[in-house]
């Protein structure tokens, strides 16, 4: 019969790698909640309408990536594409917001875009992220940079560039487009026929645009940070004071508009040198209408969502918890029960205990205690039995000693 395989897009993952996608998961919860972050869980699939009216119906997300599919009763549903506009309508359902207080929430979980697959780039893909309610302030957007940015450096991925920009908001963004427009469209010929049409939909995205031409065109068309209103302006030199402030070294990028409609005010990303063409490792900024979009109050948004496959990437070596192996290895079929005692004394103590049931010889059982990388084996043969004895091997020097059986929980202690 034909092999059933994953689908394009899609990875199993398993040890050796599993290791490292744990070690970050730890990571990440230590460094969020050290900085008051709580965490969320929100559905992995949604009602189609909240993505295409947070995201955005221009956008690549909505407009092509989506997995949509309809459930028995006809409704629309979405796998979903990212995970702010699902915190939001967490936040809004629950009726989380506090007017008097700021929310912090971080999460960690599978996203699905319809992408053409490449390294560092899935149809199934993991992201990690925070976003913050009811916090206006650029210090606020200045401390998101700061967490991300601690945690790549605390994981020890220093190959990496904050670039930051403002989008600008509702009151001054308009205008600004209306000038892109007109200019871009004087550029026409030179563009993309996909870049010819947003002239006139969505101009920012021409931003977006891979095609050489394109970027040519781009380079030379109005800055948005030339055209920002007084409050979006002051918002985006205070953040820039406050990224100083804090350390974190960043440049300018007046190009960098995103990939999502809700932004305003800031949008950041860290990309990598490391990677390849896919070198975003994380993205954010605020979002400060969406809340209001999506059926809430007037509250401020700001968050960032990193691509875990395209951390993993940077993680060659880890720092393993050395907690100590231990295998059982018994003689024969009459050794076992004491040797199943002994193992459940072990897992007791928390201790990584291995016994192989089927096990064959004890030569045979040496061999798989080498190949789980056991530091020690407890032996139990026929005089320990009678002597009511444990034999200890260490796998690494194979020096060996005697315990009585009841010492055990006492060597263990000494010895964890
Ligand atoms: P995004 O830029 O679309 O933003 O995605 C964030 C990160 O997810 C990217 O920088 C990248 O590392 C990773 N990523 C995206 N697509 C893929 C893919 N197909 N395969 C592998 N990794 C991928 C957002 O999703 C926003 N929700 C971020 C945000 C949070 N903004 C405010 N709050």
């Amino acid at each position: 019969m034909d092999k059933i395989k994953a689908p394009k897009g899609t990875k199993d993952i398993f040890t050796p790698d599993i290791e490292k996608w744990q070690y970050l998961e730890e990571k990440i919860k230590e460094v969020f909640n050290r900085f008051y972050f709580s965490e969320i869980r929100t559905p992995i699939f949604e009602h189609t309408e909240l993505f295409s009216r947070g995201i955005g119906d221009e956008t690549e997300v909505v407009s092509k990536e989506m997995y949509t599919f309809k459930d028995r009763k006809e409704r629309s549903l979405t796998l979903r594409p990212e995970n702010t506009a699902s915190v939001v309508r967490a936040a809004i359902e629950n009726k989380l917001f506090d007017e008097h207080f700021p929310l912090r929430y971080y999460y960690i979980g599978p996203m699905f875009r319809y992408e053409r697959p490449q390294k560092g780039r899935q149809r199934q893909f993991h992201q990690f992220g925070v976003e913050v309610f009811n916090d206006p302030s650029a210090e606020v957007d200045a401390e998101v940079i700061l967490v991300a940015y601690k945690l790549l450096i605390d994981l020890g991925i220093n190959t990496i560039n904050v670039e930051i920009n403002s989008v600008g908001c509702k009151n001054c963004r308009p205008d600004y487009l209306k000038l892109l427009s007109e200019k871009a469209e004087m550029e026409s010929e030179k563009l993309c026929s996909d870049c010819q049409r947003k002239t006139k939909t969505n101009p920012l995205r021409i931003f977006d645009c891979k095609n050489k031409g394109c970027i040519e065109v781009a380079d030379n068309l109005p800055k948005i940070t030339d055209n920002l209103c007084q409050d979006c302006n002051t918002h985006f030199v205070k953040l820039k004071e406050s990224l100083n402030l804090f350390e974190v070294p960043f440049f300018v990028n007046t190009r960098l508009v995103r990939g999502l409609d809700y932004y305003t005010k800031t949008a950041f990303e860290i990309t990598s040198e490391a990677l390849g063409s896919q070198n975003a490792i994380l993205g954010g900024g605020r979002y400060n209408d969406l809340i209001k979009q999506l059926g809430g109050n007037e509250i401020s948004g700001i968050g960032f969502a990193a691509g875990m496959e395209r951390v993993i990437l940077h993680l060659d070596k880890i720092e393993k918890k050395n907690k100590l192996k231990v295998i059982i290895v018994y003689h024969s079929e009459n050794e076992k029960t004491a040797s199943l005692k002994i193992a459940k004394r072990c897992w007791d103590l928390g201790l990584n205990a291995f016994i192989d049931y089927g096990a064959g010889n004890m030569k045979k059982q040496f061999k798989k205690g080498d190949r789980i990388e056991a530091d020690f084996a407890f032996v139990i043969g026929k005089d320990e039995v009678v002597d009511s004895m444990i034999s200890i091997k260490n796998m690494k020097t194979r020096e060996q000693e005697k315990i009585k059986n009841e010492d055990l929980e006492k060597w263990i202690k000494k010895n964890i």
